[in-house]
Formats: C-alpha cells, sequence, structure tokens
C-alpha cells in the first residue's frame, strides 16, 4: 500500500500525551489535492486556487508515542517527498535578503526556526536543523496555473531527488497571504518552495564576477553536470532548461537546479513544445521539430563554452539572431578564447555541441569520456567533489532502477511506501496505522 504525498495538504495535531513519558501520539491528515485541469490558452486567468476544488481520498495516520523532534523529522520527511505543509513560518523565518530572481519567483534567504536535540541514532547531518535555507517565493500569476506550475517542478524535485549535484527539496508549502484576497472570489494561496541554500550562488554570476574558469575548474563543474543528467534522463526526465542561472554552487560543488520545466521523456507533446532558454536551447528545438534528452546535452556543452569563454555560443543581440545562429549551429571557436585548453576538453565541447542529436553523446557517455580524461589530474584526483559524482553515476544505477518501479507502480506519483517507512525512524515509529477514509518559460 502507498499513501501518495504529491500535493498532499498535510495537516497535524497532536492527540495525547503518553503518561509514561514526554512523547506524544499525534494524528496526520493527508489530504491529496484533485490535479486541476490547464485553462485554455484563451481563457481569462482563473481566480479559483485549486483549495476550492473538492478532495477525493483523506487519509488519517497515527502515530505511536514519539518524541517532538522526532515528528518534525518525519514531517520533514513528507515534505521533502512533495506533501503540502501549512506551517511555513513555524518552520522558517523568511529574511527579506533576495539570493536570485527568476522567470517563475523570487528566492529569498531562510532560516530554520527548528530546534532539535541532535538525533540519538544517526551520524549523518540533521538536515531538518541546518540553520540557512532558500525559499523560493512563486509569483503570483493566477490560482489553478500556479498550482500545474508548482504541482510539476515538485514531482520532479521528488522524482530525481537523491543525487548529490541536483538541489534537494526540503519544503513545499503554502500560506494565505494578507491582503491576497482582494478582488478575488476564493481564497488565494502563496506556494513556496524550501531548498538547500547554495551559498556561492548561481554560475551566470560566479563568471559575469570571476571571469571565464580555468580547465580543471570547468571539467569539475561538468563532472557534476553530466552526472545529474545521468540520473534524470535514466528516471526517464529530461530538464530542457540547462544553463548557467540554474547551476548553483557551493563548496565547490556545482548543483543542477530548477526542474520547473523537466518534462518525462515519454511525454510526446512536451517533447515537441518549444520551451527552454535561447542560447542554450538546441537547434531542434528552435526549428521546432520533435526532440528528446539530448536537448540536455546540447545545454551541457553551452554551459561548458560559457565556463571557459565567458561568452554563449551563439552571440545574438536580438533573439532573432540567436534564433538564426542556433538554427546554423556553426560553432566558433576563437583561438583567443579557447586557445590554451587542451584539445580533449574542445573535443567534449565539439561533442556536445553537435547540430545533429543523434550524433551528439549520451550524458553518461560525456560523463565518462571527461572523467577518463579528468581524472589524470592530480587535482582532480583529490578531489572529493569529483570522486562522487563518479560514484554517483555508478551507485545510482540500482537507486534509479527501484525508483523507476516505484513511479511504475505509483504512476509517477511519490508516496509513502512500507520502504519509507523502515527509513524514516525505525523502532520508534512502528505504529502508524494508515487507515482509507512557447517559449512556455524563459526563466
Ligand atoms: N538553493 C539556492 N541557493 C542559492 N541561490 C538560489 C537557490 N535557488 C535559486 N537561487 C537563485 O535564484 C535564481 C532563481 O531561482 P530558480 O529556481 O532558477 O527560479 P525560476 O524557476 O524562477 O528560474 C537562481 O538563478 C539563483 O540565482
Ligand atoms: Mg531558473
Amino acid at each position: 500500500m502507498s499513501v501518495p504525498l504529491l500535493m498532499a495538504d498535510l495537516v497535524h495535531l497532536a492527540a495525547t500525551k503518553s503518561p509514561e513519558s514526554d512523547r506524544t501520539w499525534y494524528l496526520l491528515v493527508l489530504a491529496p489535492r484533485p490535479c486541476p485541469a490547464k485553462p485554455a490558452e484563451d481563457a481569462e486567468p482563473s481566480t479559483e486556487a485549486g483549495d476550492l476544488m473538492p478532495l477525493n481520498d483523506v487519509w488519517l495516520l497515527y502515530t505511536a508515542p514519539v518524541e517532538h523532534g522526532d515528528f518534525l523529522r518525519l514531517l520533514f520527511e513528507f515534505g521533502s517527498r512533495g506533501a503540502l505543509r501549512w506551517d511555513l513560518h513555524d518552520c522558517y523565518t523568511v529574511t527579506e535578503k533576495s539570493l536570485g530572481v527568476g522567470g517563475c519567483g523570487t528566492v529569498y534567504l531562510g532560516q530554520s526556526r527548528m530546534r532539535l536535540p541532535a538525533p540519538k541514532d544517526t551520524a549523518k547531518v540533521d538536515i531538518p536543523a541546518v540553520p540557512q535555507v532558500a525559499v523560493k517565493k512563486l509569483n503570483k500569476s493566477g490560482g489553478v496555473t500556479e498550482e500545474i506550475n508548482i504541482r510539476s517542478e515538485i514531482e520532479f524535485l521528488a522524482v530525481a531527488r537523491g543525487h548529490p549535484c541536483i538541489s534537494a527539496l526540503f519544503g513545499v508549502f503554502c500560506f494565505h497571504e494578507v491582503g491576497s484576497a482582494e478582488g478575488r472570489r476564493g481564497p488565494s494561496i502563496r506556494w513556496t518552495i524550501v531548498m538547500p541554500l547554495y551559498s556561492e550562488g548561481d554560475l551566470f554570476d560566479y563568471l559575469a564576477a570571476n571571469g571565464a574558469m580555468k580547465e580543471t575548474a570547468a571539467a569539475t563543474l561538468m563532472l557534476c553536470l553530466l552526472s545529474a543528467l545521468t540520473h534524470l534522463h535514466r528516471l526517464g526526465v529530461v530538464h530542457r532548461d540547462v544553463k548557467a542561472e540554474n547551476i548553483l554552487l557551493a563548496n565547490n560543488k556545482a548543483v543542477l537546479s530548477d526542474v520547473g520545466i523537466a518534462a518525462f521523456l515519454k511525454d510526446e507533446e512536451a517533447m515537441q513544445r518549444r520551451v527552454g532558454s535561447p542560447g542554450y536551447a538546441p537547434p531542434e528545438v528552435v526549428t521546432d521539430l520533435p526532440y528528446d534528452e539530448k536537448v540536455d546535452v546540447f545545454g551541457a556543452g553551452a554551459v561548458l563554452y560559457f565556463a571557459l569563454s565567458n561568452t554563449l555560443p551563439f552571440p545574438g543581440k536580438t533573439l532573432k539572431k540567436v534564433l538564426e545562429l542556433t538554427a546554423r549551429c556553426k560553432v566558433k571557436y576563437d583561438p583567443a578564447l579557447f586557445g590554451d585548453f587542451s584539445g580533449s576538453i574542445i573535443q567534449l565541447l565539439k561533442a556536445l555541441l553537435q547540430k545533429d542529436p543523434t550524433k551528439r553523446p549520451s550524458a553518461k557517455k560525456s560523463f565518462k569520456a571527461l572523467w577518463t580524461m579528468a581524472s589524470q589530474k592530480p587535482e582532480i584526483q583529490r578531489s572529493s567533489v569529483a570522486r562522487i559524482t563518479l560514484q554517483a553515476v555508478d551507485d545510482f544505477d540500482s537507486l534509479a532502477a527501484t525508483r523507476l518501479e516505484s513511479m511504475k507502480s505509483n504512476g509517477h506519483k511519490p508516496g509513502w511506501t512500507a520502504q519509507m517507512l523502515a527509513f524514516i525512524a525505525r523502532p520508534r515509529f512502528t505504529g502508524v496505522t494508515p487507515k482509507k477514509f512557447s517559449w512556455g518559460s524563459e526563466s
């Protein structure tokens, strides 16, 4: 049995305190939101948020008596698998410091309010207790459209979770904003996604501040990116917006983020839609041909080109010019910019930027080629980041296989399964008994 968590409203209350200890029985209510229908393209923006739709199933979960800290960790686990929480301001303080602005929202620095005692039974970082986080507040654009967009972003974050170079999901929250009901028929809600903080910002800003990268740094960056893409592609997910603004940096590691316009490879309609970002989108997208996961490989090539030269492969003053240059795909390698790099990294770059997607290597093949070449360098050999990218490519074969299996049985929806129950808080949490009652985005 599996309780669907993706976009399931989660509320909880403390039921009874255990007379013998300071543990409490809690009651959790999980109500999966029905997926709202997509409004017609010419329809007026809807004012009705999805929270007015009737609910189908509601799940009630009772816990065994647990300590408060363990209960908070359980809520966190549910949130990181896509359950929708309403207690953002109990968990985090959202500061006014903006970390970045994208097409879909603004990301702010947040501080955790959870004061958790250290867990007794794990040596791992206690994620719910990390002091600082990034909080992405989605723009307000109309209830149903926002809900459809965030549902998709959350779904892909939850599906792809666990890879060290893919942005993790800490939780999805919504709240009623003061004054936001003005002029609307029903209640209006504000959606937020909480993620780990990547303290060095995005690659675009890094290159603007520091100029082009040295070959070793660019190789480490690409090991991270290609390892992340290998994982996504194995899960049948195409990112569709690989670009410098969506690559975040922290502790010499690069992390792929913003799965806001990702799509499943098997979604034939999505694999024809012209989305992504001009300058990074490949010829097959700008010429409106059907495409596949190789669009991300091309995006990775544009990122490598940018990292090595601080210019994009198709520099045009207007959108029209960029698209024309992309469609032709005659990439220039100015010796003044690329002359100092090794032949092998230039060879990889040219392979990633191949016009014909069938000739472009897969993310995994590119990763392996880069690894073989880069691991000759002592700095890469010593780098723990480089090692984890390789380990992820090797280990995640089995993780992806398990994830694919559970996605098949669960219709792609991240759920809460018996396997996960074992993962949460083994001996102390065995008493849970579920009871059944166009650029589409230029972000
Ligand atoms: N976890 C994070 N840590 C630090 N900065 C972030 C984080 N997530 C996003 N940002 C910054 O915010 C910008 C916009 O975030 P993003 O998720 O790409 O939003 P959008 O979907 O609107 O493009 C990014 O380009 C980056 O500069
Ligand atoms: Mg973005």
